[in-house]
């Protein structure tokens, strides 16, 4: 039988590396893919045959793409696994003082490139995902996205960050539990600080160790979520050495909870013209 076939974005540091490697411990072949190339490619020659390195700018659609018909052509045919896992920080401070101004005197635009890497690419990569996944032998597979602690509770220095982390929770609730109807299930981890590259390297040596979350506990929840096939839809807070299965909030009231559990047939019928007015919006 052939082995299991992963891509793993952001793969060439941090969370995404500690993964790469423990699956390729466990007998996975790893579609390693970063924007950065250099480390990427380096890592991907010492860690042998059952990698590849792709370099891939998640928020470019043409490369994720690529990345995705490659790593399918490449595990002869395959695609079992997704950790959509590529993620940045605020790039531009919403809090800008002296933002730039163009000639009329009107800000600039601000840069949101955070929203198109850590929440726009996401989507786009389940979009292929499903693609791929449905033709497979045995139809389906498995995502599992980072999220960020910031995705349940907000993070005032990075609302970017934190508005895109939120959005992955909502993804996550929203879809997975549609897509186990393919055989594919959703989930995503929030890990609270755990030292990697994301970290401004200048302040990273002063975090408090008690505060610290080891790759160990990121590596068990991704462990569980790949180890079992029913659960989607789910969010695991991660703090020190702990998972944290979170709900979403309580219905406030019988309204609520029955537009929430029960109005699904009449939102199906007002979005069933969708699929044909795609395109045109
Ligand atoms: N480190 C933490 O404390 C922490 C906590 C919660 C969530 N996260 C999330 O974990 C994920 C992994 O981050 P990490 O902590 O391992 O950081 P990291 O910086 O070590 O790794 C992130 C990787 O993503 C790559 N990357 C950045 N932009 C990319 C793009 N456009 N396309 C492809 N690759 C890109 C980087 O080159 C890097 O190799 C991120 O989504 C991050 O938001 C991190």
């Amino acid at each position: 039988m052939s082995k299991p076939v992963a891509i793993i974005t952001g793969a060439a540091s941090g969370m995404g590396l500690a993964l790469t490697r423990h699956l390729v411990s466990k007998g996975w072949r790893v579609a390693m893919a970063d924007i950065d190339s250099e480390n990427g490619s380096r890592l991907s020659s010492e860690l042998g045959a059952d990698t590849i390195f792709q370099q891939t700018d998640v928020s470019n659609y043409a490369e994720q793409a690529r990345l995705f018909s490659r790593a399918f052509t490449w595990g002869g045919n395959r695609l079992d696994f997704l950790a959509a896992n590529a993620g940045i920080d605020d790039k531009q401070s919403l809090y800008e003082i002296n933002e730039a101004l163009d000639a009329d005197g009107i800000p600039k635009e601000m840069n949101l490139k955070t929203i198109r890497v850590d929440l726009d690419a996401v989507i786009q990569g389940i979009w292929l995902f499903k693609h791929y996944a449905r033709k497979n032998n045995t139809p389906g597979g498995k995502i599992v996205i980072t999220s960020s602690a910031a995705g349940i509770y907000s993070m005032a220095t990075n609302p970017l960050y934190t508005s895109a982390k939120h959005g992955l929770v909502g993804l996550v609730r929203a879809c997975g539990p549609q897509f186990s109807e393919e055989n594919i299930t959703v989930n995503c981890i929030c890990p609270s600080f755990v030292p990697t590259g994301l970290c401004p390297p200048h302040v990273l040596h002063k975090f408090p160790k008690e505060h610290i979350t080891p790759m160990s506990t990121v590596l068990k929840a991704f462990d569980t979520f790949i180890g079992d096939n029913t659960m989607t839809g789910q969010t695991v807070e991660l703090s020190l050495g702990h998972l944290y299965f979170r709900k979403q909030p309580e219905w406030a009231n019988e309204s609520q909870k029955w537009l929430g559990e029960e109005s699904g047939e009449f939102w199906k019928e007002a979005y069933e013209s969708l699929a044909t007015t795609e395109g045109n919006l």
